[in-house]
């Protein structure tokens, strides 16, 4: 049994942690952060006000959030010799590669002061990495197009603090006074954060609890998260999608790319379709639909990627393989249809999985830290290899 639910997942599961963050009913397609409903939060809330509900258990009076988002907008700036560690990456460093760098080294900065077994300290750096993210996010971006670097800045919220680092003309030395900041863009931005934020045991989390487990840095924990966010059946899967569809190209060709899905033989897989615990619809895709409809309205887009997707989901939902299967679309199929409506670059759309993200891995951080008998993360596994046997000098082989 979890803390607050009776979880029987109708196989013999040994649960492998406890935790009261995220609660997950893959059969019903249930998503709830603290208890509250993934379309109420995504319907009412602000990112940071999930934020603070993913770390403190519960969501933020008005003072409470104030305090919150000045805090992490406090910690939103980056010490200026990190500027210097972006030197060191050839400009078409994959963005990913650089995250996982600039967030290892924080480790190289916040160390001394770090006292793990203080709660205030632990809390601290939980909203330091949260506050930081985006600015190495964006930072990453600003190098690979050989652009100077955008602050934070106090007056913006922490979505249009990121889109402005993103796109602003802005230097260090230049507020860009008219810097125009699309509202469009920082509410579906807002949106998809929310859906991204937090999802129990994914791989990912379970590498940041791995990592932590032993007593780590928390910042080398969180990049050996980004880490594991990375690969194309994870987090990377929305980067991939896009790529698939853009293959795919037209309607006319879909049966051909769904024959190669189901071909044991095909490596090919259907990206942002299936999910290790979803067997009904993810919510989030079926949020992040609805969302696409209204950011391409808003941004005044259409985008033939979008019109080809949805074509896609209908013919898979209607073949037997995927039914029989339970594959569903996943929150990664149509996320990238509205990051592309953003202007946010391709190989950008993980770490944008990762800034939403941090909001999780450093909340299980928190919960891991604050119980002292949890143990050293340490999988047992079925051997399969020969028995044992005895040297043979090289001479007789
Ligand atoms: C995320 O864990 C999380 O919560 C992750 C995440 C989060 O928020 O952190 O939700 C984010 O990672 C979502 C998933 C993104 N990945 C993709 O979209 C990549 C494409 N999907 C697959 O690679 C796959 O569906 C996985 C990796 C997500 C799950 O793979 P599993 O565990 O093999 O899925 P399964 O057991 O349900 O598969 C059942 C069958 C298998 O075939 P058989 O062995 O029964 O013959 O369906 C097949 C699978 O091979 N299958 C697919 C498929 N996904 C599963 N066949 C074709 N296309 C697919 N996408």
């Amino acid at each position: 049994d979890f803390d607050c639910f009776t979880y029987d997942p109708g196989f013999t599961a040994t649960a492998s942690c406890k935790s009261n963050i995220t609660f997950i009913d893959g059969d019903a397609g249930i998503l709830l952060y603290r208890g509250y409903p993934i379309e109420q939060l995504a319907e009412h809330c602000d990112f940071m006000e999930v934020a603070f509900l993913l770390m403190y258990g519960e969501l933020p009076t008005k003072q409470e959030l104030e305090t919150f988002c000045d805090e992490i907008n406090r910690r939103s700036i980056l010490d200026e010799s990190l500027r210097s560690f972006f030197e060191g990456f050839h400009y078409d460093a994959h963005p990913m590669a650089m995250l996982v760098g600039v967030v290892g080294s924080l480790s190289a900065f916040y160390h001394s002061e770090l006292n793990m077994k203080d709660p205030e300290h632990r809390r601290i750096c939980a909203t330091r990495m949260i506050g930081k993210m985006p600015t190495i996010a964006a930072a990453t971006y600003r190098h690979s197009v050989g652009k100077p670097f955008v602050y934070p800045l106090v007056d913006l919220s922490y979505c249009e603090n990121f889109l402005n680092m993103m796109f602003s003309r802005s230097s260090p030395n230049y507020i860009d006074p008219n810097h125009y900041i699309d509202p469009c863009a920082v509410k579906a931005l807002n949106l998809l954060f929310i859906l991204h934020a937090d999802h129990e045991q994914n791989a990912s989390t379970s590498t940041v609890r791995l990592a932590a487990s032993t007593g780590a840095n928390p910042y080398a924990c969180i990049a050996a998260g980004i880490a594991a966010l990375w690969g194309p059946a994870h987090g990377g899967a929305n980067e991939a999608v896009l790529s698939m569809l853009t293959e795919i190209g037209t309607v006319d060709k879909i049966p051909e790319y769904i024959a190669k899905a189901k071909d044991k033989n095909d490596p090919f897989r259907l990206m942002g379709f299936g999910h290790r615990v979803y067997k009904n619809f993810d919510p989030r895709a079926t949020i992040i639909r609805k969302t696409c409809y209204q950011v391409l309205e808003g941004c005044n887009k259409n985008d033939p990627l979008f019109e080809l997707a949805l074509a896609l989901e209908e013919y898979a939902l209607k073949d037997d393989y995927f039914i029989e299967k339970k594959l569903y679309p996943n929150v990664d199929f149509y996320s990238g249809i509205i990051y592309k409506a953003l202007n946010i670059p391709v190989d950008m759309f993980t770490v944008m999985f990762a800034i939403a993200r941090t909001a999780g891995w450093v909340s299980h951080w928190l919960e891991m830290m604050a119980d002292p008998s949890t143990p050293i993360g340490r999988p047992r596994q079925l051997y399969q290899g020969p028995g044992q046997r005895n040297f043979v000098p090289i001479e007789s082989r």
